[in-house]
């Protein structure tokens, strides 16, 4: 049975964990936050995918949490699930990549297979994984493989999980290759082989670009229906009828999570760092993608002026906070970016979301309106950011006096629609 120790238990290396230990390896998280490891060892969870419950079933497989790094002597297998932010102005910040690899470096004792799955530019874990082992005195396929495989979690999707979400894998030779697909085979139901560590990263970063592109496109032709009285909405389930060559996107009031707003940027840098050219097309989608906070309180203050209202001083009740629907993952959702221009434009903020009961906004904090129904009958105008599945959009809009529906999820005269 292979010793594995999946390092970093968030929202990526955690479903790794429970899917390793469900394939019976034995499975340690090595994790930085004191809390996240006393929780784990206890039952909590603390991501959306995985329920206490399956936390308890893990950990009565065998599952541990430790903040010791010196249960790496043990490992097999050692997979890097670590966060990779944007650093100050923003270049990649690879710290929590490099610090987890040192830690590494220092502590295998046998050979083990090291595979990065945090997301990256082409080229890290070749250039930046390999030294810092290779500095430790180990040698490549002697002491330890070395791959790199892109995470596909999709938070919140009941159809796609880790087992029936085909896996690419890279290694930097191909012995490393073949132990990564070896590993990921046990519990992954197809396991694709990449030609290299970098096509794996490459892949990786082109899926993301490839949908913030696409949401780019739709955001932007938004702007330009609505003008032309054109229900985009519609134009887009009428494409979407064409069984092959398209593939849909919606618009919606910006983009969120880690994968669309932040990873293309490492492509981006790269390109530039490297080549000293800009990769156009990201650039052009994150400004695009950017400019809709701000165009969605565009339209909200159009609609009150429609009806001889002003923003400042009008109570704009926003619905759903959160970056996905039917997830609280917050991280980088655009309706932080539309409170803060709300409340610039002098709007009185509330907020309501299923799975958030207290929202920091910028200095403030918000806490969700007690009373939904109340809440929206009393609003100027309501706002839909979000659409968990908690929400009876058709009803919320009749009962609303406005009601400006970023998601298309309204299909009532009583909404106004992006
Ligand atoms: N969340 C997603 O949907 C998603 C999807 C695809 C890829 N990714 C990528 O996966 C990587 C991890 O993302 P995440 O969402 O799981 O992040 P996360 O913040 O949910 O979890 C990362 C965990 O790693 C821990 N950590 C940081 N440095 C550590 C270290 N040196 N040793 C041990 N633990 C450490 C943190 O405390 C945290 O608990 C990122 O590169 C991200 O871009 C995320």
């Amino acid at each position: 049975m292979q010793n594995v120790v999946v390092v970093g238990q968030g929202y990526v290396g955690l479903p790794l964990a429970k899917g390793a230990t469900q394939a019976g390896l034995r499975v340690t998280g090595l994790e930085l936050n004191a809390q996240v490891v006393e929780q784990l060892n206890n039952g909590i969870s603390h991501v959306d995918d995985l329920s206490d419950a399956d936390i308890a079933a893990m950990n009565s497989q065998g599952f541990k949490a430790s903040n010791d790094p010196s249960v790496i002597a043990d490992a097999d297998v050692v997979v890097i699930c670590v966060p990779t932010p944007l650093g100050e102005a923003g270049s990649p910040d690879l710290n929590a990549v490099e610090s987890a690899m040192r830690t590494i470096a220092q502590n295998i004792s046998k050979k083990t297979a090291v595979i990065l799955e945090s997301t990256t530019y082409p080229g890290t874990t070749e250039e930046l994984c390999l030294p810092i082992l290779e500095s430790a005195g180990k040698k490549l396929d002697e002491d330890f493989h070395l791959a790199f495989s892109p995470e596909r979690i999709d938070p919140g999707n009941k159809i796609y999980g880790l087992k029936n979400t085909p896996k690419v894998v890279g290694g930097v030779t191909q012995e490393s290759t073949k132990a990564a697909v070896d590993f990921y085979s046990q519990f992954v139901d197809t396991v694709v082989p990449a030609k290299g560590a970098k096509e794996a990263e490459t892949a990786k970063l082109l899926e993301n670009t490839y949908r913030h592109i696409n949401i780019a496109l739709v955001n932007e032709m938004s702007k330009f229906c609505h003008e032309l009285n054109i229900d985009l909405w519609d134009v887009i389930n009428a494409a979407k009828t064409k069984p092959f060559g398209f593939q849909a996107f919606y618009p919606g009031p910006g983009v969120g999570g880690h994968c669309i707003p932040i990873d293309p940027n490492y492509l981006s840098y790269q390109v530039r760092k490297s080549l000293g050219y800009p990769f156009r097309f990201v650039e052009l989608a994150e400004e695009i993608n950017n400019s809709m906070p701000r165009y969605v309180v565009d339209r909200v203050q159009a609609q009150l002026n429609n009806d001889q209202l002003a923003l400042s001083g009008a109570t704009v009740l926003i619905l759903g906070v959160t970056y996905k629907p039917n997830i609280a993952d917050q991280r980088e959702s655009p309706a932080t970016d539309v409170a803060k221009e709300l409340v610039a434009r002098g709007a009185v903020l509330q907020f309501h979301d299923p799975m958030v009961a207290d929202w920091k906004v910028a200095d403030a904090s918000y806490e969700r309106v007690g009373d939904l129904e109340a809440a929206t009958a009393n609003a100027e105008i309501v706002l839909l950011l979000q659409n968990h599945s908690s929400y009876d959009v058709e009803a919320l809009a009749a009962k609303s006096k406005r009601f400006f529906d970023t998601r298309g999820a309204s299909a009532s005269a009583s909404a106004e629609r992006l």
